[in-house]
């Protein structure tokens, strides 16, 4: 049984694929890549695979039983991008996909949401077993400042009180790993996101309580 990953060399991909070795074994398992020079310490088998070429995807996809299709980043190409990777996967004979969609893609009021939305209902329509992950936000969106706040002496942002629930993106990688290798997960739509939540206040508190320096939230 074959399982692949597109996004593989993304930070996201990287980190389901290392879950994915923990779950079966490496020959079961196709990076698919946009850039195969980026691949080779994934220690599985890498095939080009690139969203804009659905020329090429039907035959990089041969052979594969179950696909993880990690969303595009290039925002308002991805509907176009991710109906290509569905159409060439319900030719290649993929028989599951999990998708990693947006939080609540259905209700919520941002406005990434529609490319998800279209391509959830794009796989639903398709015909192919199907599994959505509605992924929160990264916990790496804001610890990735956390050396300019350093530098700075202070945290910015402009969520205001604004609460969040996010997770570190191993944590997602490893869902997808588990929902992929595990049938139960058919036909299911998961929201998911961190178990409690925190505002930009009070991450900035926590930077300053272990670095030992007063770093304030500064609301733009
Ligand atoms: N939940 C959140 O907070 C959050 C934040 C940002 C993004 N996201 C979404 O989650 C996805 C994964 O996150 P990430 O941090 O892993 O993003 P990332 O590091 O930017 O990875 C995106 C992956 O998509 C690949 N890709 C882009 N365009 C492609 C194309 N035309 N054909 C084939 N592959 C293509 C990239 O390939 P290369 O390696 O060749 O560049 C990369 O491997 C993002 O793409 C985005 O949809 C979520």
């Amino acid at each position: 049984m074959k399982i692949a990953v597109t996004g593989a060399t993304g930070h996201l991909g990287t980190f389901v694929v290392e879950e994915l070795k923990k779950r079966v074994s490496n020959e079961n398992i196709v990076a698919l890549v946009r850039t195969p020079g980026k691949a080779s310490a994934l220690e599985v088998e890498v095939r080009a695979f690139d969203y804009n070429q659905p020329e090429t995807m039907t035959a990089a996809l041969a052979g594969v039983d179950r696909l993880v299709l990690i969303s595009g980043n290039e925002i308002g190409q991805r509907a176009r991008q991710h109906f290509n990777v569905i159409e060439a996967a319900g030719k290649a004979g993929v028989e599951w996909i999990v998708y990693t969609s947006l939080l609540h893609a259905d209700s919520t009021t941002l406005n990434l949401a529609g490319e998800h939305m279209t391509t959830e209902e794009a796989l639903k329509a398709s015909g192919i077993n199907y599994t959505i992950l509605r992924n929160g936000w990264y916990t790496e969106n804001y610890t990735g400042s956390i050396g300019g706040a350093l530098a700075g002496g202070a945290f910015i942002g402009s969520a205001g009180n604004g609460k969040i629930s996010s997770a570190a993106r191993v944590d997602y990688a490893e869902a997808a790993a588990v929902a992929i290798t595990d049938e139960s997960h058919k036909g299911k739509v998961y929201e998911l996101a961190g178990d409690d939540y925190y505002t930009l206040a009070d991450l900035a508190a926590e930077i300053s309580n272990q670095t030992g320096t007063n770093i304030p939230y500064r609301n733009l």
